[in-house]
């Protein structure tokens, strides 16, 4: 039986038992148990050392959610994963190479990991990415059924991300998009977790969610956890008293750069964007992405082609300051006043909190359509065991 006592030893190196439980109440609040929840989580961790949990591969990216994931301080994702939670197969740190890396991936699939997987598909050029002579397709194609589950880290595993830019050369998808396309898996369930880089916290909230709760979390119509993607960006920002006071960047370097106002004018994405970056951020929660300037939104699905150019306004979003006429209609004139007007009562709604807790995905859809993105895929369920 576990106890909340800091006398006891940490099950994981390095860390104090009273800092190990001070990170469980961390996950405890991004999953929404509060303090109480604390000795759920701590046990889930404690079980989860004594066996292999995860396996890492690499498709096509840059390795920034890895190298993310390392540079992370304590108490740590990485800590967790790395020394504890048994990461037996990881291409970027992994001391095994050849043979015996070979070894551990069939070790740990064979016993039931969980399959982390980093980078696109490319799906047009198989020969753009291969390990071991085998590309990502074959690998995916010989190992999704054996993965305990999949988890896709960071936007271009979730979505192709910018490689997948128009004219996408070599075909770019995320895994999921590819597994129930081309692979021909149409129910294929694949968690993805967009950002970029991908954030290590992110990844051990669901592994921590799914030991907890003994299935997989509830996903958006992108495939998100609910439980960390079911709020806007915009919602939770800390420079949002400036956008309802209409204090506004209007260029970078400006007196309101100095003031540290909004930034939707210069290309904020976060009114049309769902992510949990405003809190737990990256490197020990020390910064995120509107400490310094606009969100790109690139936990969206295709945010390199919908939601560019990247500093200029999302369309359709009211600004309190322009009686509810969004920059882009301040630009245009009068010929954009109807769809606005639309635009300002459903933003409006969710800016009261109606379409706000409790609807996150009619949240979505809302906030999407008002913003003139693709809005009308239903919000998929996914909960199944595992
Ligand atoms: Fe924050 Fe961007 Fe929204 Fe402004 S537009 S409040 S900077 S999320
Ligand atoms: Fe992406 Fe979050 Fe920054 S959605 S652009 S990582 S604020």
């Amino acid at each position: 039986m576990l106890r909340i006592n800091t006398s006891d030893p940490s099950p994981v190196s390095g860390l104090s038992r009273r800092e190990f439980l001070g990170y469980c109440g961390t996950l405890a609040a991004m999953l929404g148990l509060g303090q109480a929840g604390i000795p759920t989580i701590a046990e889930a961790i404690e079980q989860a050392v004594k066996a292999p949990l995860l396996v890492w591969s690499d498709f096509q990216e840059c390795l920034g959610c890895t190298v993310a994931l390392l540079q992370s301080t304590a108490p740590t994702p990485a800590q967790l994963i790395l020394q504890q939670v048994s990461l037996a197969y990881n291409e970027a740190a992994m001391a095994a190479a050849g043979k015996q890396a070979n070894e551990n991936f069939e070790g740990a699939m064979t016993a039931g990991a969980f399959w982390v997987i980093e980078g696109s598909v490319p799906d047009k050029m198989p020969e753009a990415f291969a390990v071991n002579g085998q590309s990502a397709q074959d690998i995916l194609k010989a190992n999704f059924a054996r993965a305990k589950g999949v988890i896709a880290i960071g936007s271009c595993a979730s979505f192709g991300n910018v490689q997948a830019h128009n004219p996408n050369p070599t075909g770019a998808m995320g895994v999921r998009a590819w597994l129930r396309g081309p692979g021909g898996i149409p129910d294929a369930a694949v968690i993805n977790l967009p950002r970029c880089p991908g954030n290590g916290e992110d990844l051990v909230a669901t592994l921590v969610y799914i030991l907890v709760n003994g299935k997989l979390p509830e996903l958006d119509s992108q495939g998100r956890p609910l439980f960390l993607y079911g709020k806007l960006i915009h919602d939770q920002c800390e420079r949002r008293a400036h956008f309802e006071a209409n204090e506004f960047v209007e260029e970078f370097g400006d007196e309101g750069s100095l003031q540290r106002w909004c930034l939707f004018k210069v290309g904020c994405k976060g009114p049309v964007t769902y992510a949990p970056c405003p809190t737990n951020k990256w490197n020990g929660r020390v910064s995120w992405c509107v400490n310094a300037g606009p969100c790109t939104g690139c936990s969206e699905d295709n945010f390199w082609n919908t939601l560019t150019p990247f500093g200029q306004p999302v369309p359709n979003v009211p600004v309190p300051g322009l009686a509810g006429m969004s920059a882009q209609t301040i630009g245009l004139g009068l010929a954009g006043v109807t769809a606005v007007g639309l635009g300002a009562h459903l933003v409006g709604q969710v800016a009261t909190g109606r379409l706000g807790k409790g609807a996150p995905q009619e949240h979505e859809a809302v906030t999407r359509k008002a913003a003139g993105l693709d809005a009308d895929k239903p919000a998929e369920k996914k909960g199944g065991d595992v």
